[in-house]
């Protein structure tokens, strides 16, 4: 055996120990489920066997989940929905054989066990799991359910009412909550846990499963009519609608595994979930999702982009100039970190304010118990407000998030530059000016970099790197360290207006912005754009961003030689109209396209219908949904043709993690991939024929299309 190791004591226990050879953590190879089978085989033949501890020799994990090599290249294969639901069912095969085999089994969790490692666990008579470890089914996070018989045997354990909660958000459990929730039976310390299984099958063993018992009736589940059933399923089918109206398909198949499979017996019950998993795992969003967010974000996360040569490095202390909304996020997610800020603004008074933000966020952590008194003191020592330069000395990095002003700028670079040490590194803040422009007032430009973070600081987890025309390597190396002491997501794109994700997402608002001006609804733009997947309407972001702010940054580009374009124009009437005319420039202002009560919500402005009449026709949601997706894509593509994005998956985590794109596309160049770049192209001509110019596809995207030229290579060379 070469992943497991399989003993049967003097007692007649026999254990099985997972061990998969060259991997940190055990996952349900094709192999592993080989020799799990052989291995119950041989204890169920064995006289001398009286019972069976599933456990694991890797310290602190017994099973991680599926195998994701294996799934990547069953993606890559393109396969059926026939032959995902045959994935899933030789693990049916094997957990059914395991738990109806005579013997009793338990399952001695030494450590996390997730996914397959969980549904394993769930297929045993009895389960022990280690205090401090975790279980859970987060299958649905990459759009799939658990096909491992997850969806069955977790209702039939410990009711429908209980397990569609974790079935459908994917949440993990801690050991205590598992034991109360009878998940699991018993809770031991990891070096006890094959102990108290041992105990288990020597006192009180079981051979059958509940589920297999004559009478046996699913708890809060017994028949389509029951009361308790049809509570449980309308509880879930809310908290699916949210996600399934947002292109999700997971959740509701999950729904479905859950309704229709706990009306029948368990054997038919397993079958139903292969159906459905096989079409989940033959679909593209579980595809997408699963490169993205799974594959490509833990590269990411490890500097998958980091130059190699460059020793690793550490920000002791911080720098941050401006204690603004962003200046005070930053110093705040530093801060957490275990990072000694100097926040500096004009006034010691306004510093001050800027820190006053950290200690609100901690204030409102400890009420939630999310903290103690003692860190939160600690993390407030750590931010040193200040208006004097000087205190900057020592600094290793220092980020600039003063106003979006070149001269301001420009001044806080060359005050900082002062005091700053020759390996210190400078870094922009800035969410639009080219940053090439603005290394050239620091005395060293290759120590010059971009660090946009997206707001608010604290919860958005993507940073954007952007370099310089002269900023070195190791200047990249260092300060993609830093966004991983920050425990931040980088993608790392090249300069130019807007860098990549500032430039995508003014396609998204600004093709609200002309919706409106055509005489569309404004609820209906907002509603198509979050039935689209976008987490707010475009014009709810505008407030956001500001309407004064956004005529600024236009007028600036095009002072810096941007063409005035038709469409462009057109969205600069219609913020004209509200900042000049209507006076109504935001959130930030106070009113906006939408009104701010101090009480209650914020609701779209009455005063938009005379601005901006009414067409007679109105559109179908689906043609404003496909203008929304199309126009961010076909973005995206020009950034890539213009270098500024060289990296597929850089594009697709910064269009998910910072504007906020879709995860059911998986992004926005998976988003072109899955339609075909062929059949992308077409769309955008017709969008392009019907509402102008800024559709248009490029020869440059034409002829990528005529050679059937994918974004993203496949997924087996990604999955090292
Ligand atoms: P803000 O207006 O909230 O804060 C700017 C801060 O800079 C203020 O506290 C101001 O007193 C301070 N400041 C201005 N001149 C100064 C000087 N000479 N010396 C010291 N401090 C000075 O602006 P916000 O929103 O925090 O933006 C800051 C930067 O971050 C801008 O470059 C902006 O484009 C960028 N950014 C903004 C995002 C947002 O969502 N608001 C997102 C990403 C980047």
């Amino acid at each position: 055996m070469n992943t497991l190791q399989y003993t049967v004591d003097a007692e007649g226990i026999a254990l099985i120990a997972f061990d998969l050879p060259g991997r940190p953590m055990n996952v349900l190879t094709p192999q592993l489920q080989n020799e799990l089978a052989e291995v119950i085989e041989k204890a169920a033949a064995d006289a001398a066997v009286k019972g069976i501890v599933l456990t694991s020799a890797k310290p602190g994990a017994f099973i991680a989940g599926a195998d994701i090599k294996d799934m990547v290249s069953a993606f890559d294969r393109g396969l059926s929905a026939a032959e995902g639901a045959a994935m899933s069912r030789v693990l049916h095969g094997i957990l059914r054989r395991m738990e109806t085999c005579g013997k009793p089994v338990a399952c001695a969790m030494n450590g996390l066990a997730l996914g397959g490692g969980l549904e394993v666990a769930l297929g045993c008579h009895y389960r022990v799991l280690a205090e401090g470890a975790e279980v859970g089914l987060p299958e649905v996070g990459i759009g799939l359910l658990p096909g491992g018989g997850g969806t069955q045997r977790l209702p039939r354990l410990i009711g429908v009412e209980k397990s569609l909660p974790l079935l459908l958000t994917g949440q993990k459990l801690k050991a205590a909550e598992a034991l109360k929730l009878g998940v699991v039976q018993a809770v031991g310390k990891a070096e006890d846990v094959v102990a108290l299984a041992r105990e288990w099958l020597l006192k009180s063993p079981k051979a059958v499963q509940p589920w297999d018992e004559k009478h046996y009736r699913v708890p809060g589940g017994a028949g389509p009519l029951a009361p308790h059933a049809q509570r449980s399923f309308m509880a879930g089918t809310a908290l699916t609608a949210a996600n399934t109206q947002r292109n999700f398909p997971a959740p509701l198949a999950i729904l479905s595994c859950v309704y229709e499979g706990t009306q029948l017996n368990i054997d038919a019950g397993l079958r139903i979930e292969s159906k459905y998993f096989g079409q989940l795992i033959a679909g593209p969003v579980a595809r997408n999702m699963m490169r993205t967010l799974f594959i490509n974000k833990n590269a990411a996360d490890k500097l998958a982009r980091r130059p190699a040569g460059v020793a690793r490095s550490k920000v002791g202390k911080l720098g941050v100039l401006g204690a603004g909304m962003m200046g005070a996020g930053i110093a705040y997610s530093a801060s957490a970190a275990g990072i000694e800020v100097v926040l500096l603004d004009s006034t010691q008074e306004m510093a001050e304010q800027g820190k006053q933000y950290s200690a609100r966020l901690l204030d409102k952590a400890l009420s939630r118990g999310k903290t103690t008194e003692q860190k939160r003191e600690a993390q407030l020592a750590r931010i040193k407000p200040t208006a004097r330069y000087a205190d900057l000395a020592g600094c290793e990095l220092v980020i600039e998030a003063v106003f979006e002003n070149r001269a301001v700028k420009a001044e806080v670079t060359r005050q900082a530059a002062e005091v700053l040490g020759p390996d210190a590194i400078f870094a922009s803040n800035t969410s639009s000016l080219p940053i090439s422009s603005l290394a050239k007032t620091y005395k060293l430009p290759a120590q010059f970099i971009g660090l946009h973070f997206f707001s608010p600081v604290d919860k958005m987890p993507l940073v954007e790197v952007i370099m310089g025309e002269k900023t070195s390597e190791a200047t990249l190396a260092r300060s993609l360290d830093f966004v991983a002491q920050l425990r931040k997501t980088p993608i790392v794109v090249n300069d130019g207006p807007g860098f990549y994700t500032t430039r995508v997402f003014a396609t998204f608002f600004q093709e609200g912005l002309l919706m409106l001006e055509e005489g569309i609804a404004p609820a209906l733009i907002e509603n198509a754009a979050k039935m689209a997947g976008m987490p707010v309407g475009p014009l709810a972001v505008s407030d956001e961003v500001s309407m004064a702010f956004q005529l600024k940054g236009i007028e600036q580009n095009l002072a810096d030689g941007q063409k005035l374009t038709p469409h462009l124009a057109r969205v600069i009437q219609v913020l004209r109209v509200m900042v000049e005319d209507a006076r109504r420039i935001g959130r930030r202002g106070g009113a906006g396209f939408y009104d701010y009560p101090a009480q209650g919500k914020k609701q779209l402005w009455a005063g938009l219908a005379e601005r901006f009449p009414l067409a007679a026709q109105q559109p179908e949601v689906e043609a404003l949904r496909e203008r929304f997706l199309t126009i961010q894509a076909l973005e995206t593509a020009r950034a890539v043709e213009d270098g500024i994005v060289q990296d597929a998956a850089d594009a697709d985590i910064g269009s998910i993690l910072g504007i906020g794109f879709p995860v059911w596309t998986g992004g926005t160049l998976s988003y072109i991939d899955t339609l075909g770049v062929d059949r992308f192209v077409a769309q955008c001509e017709r969008l392009a024929a019907a509402y102008g110019e800024r559709f248009a596809p490029s020869a440059w995207l034409r002829a990528r299309a005529q050679s059937a030229q994918r974004f993203h290579p496949p997924m087996a060379g990604l999955a090292a």
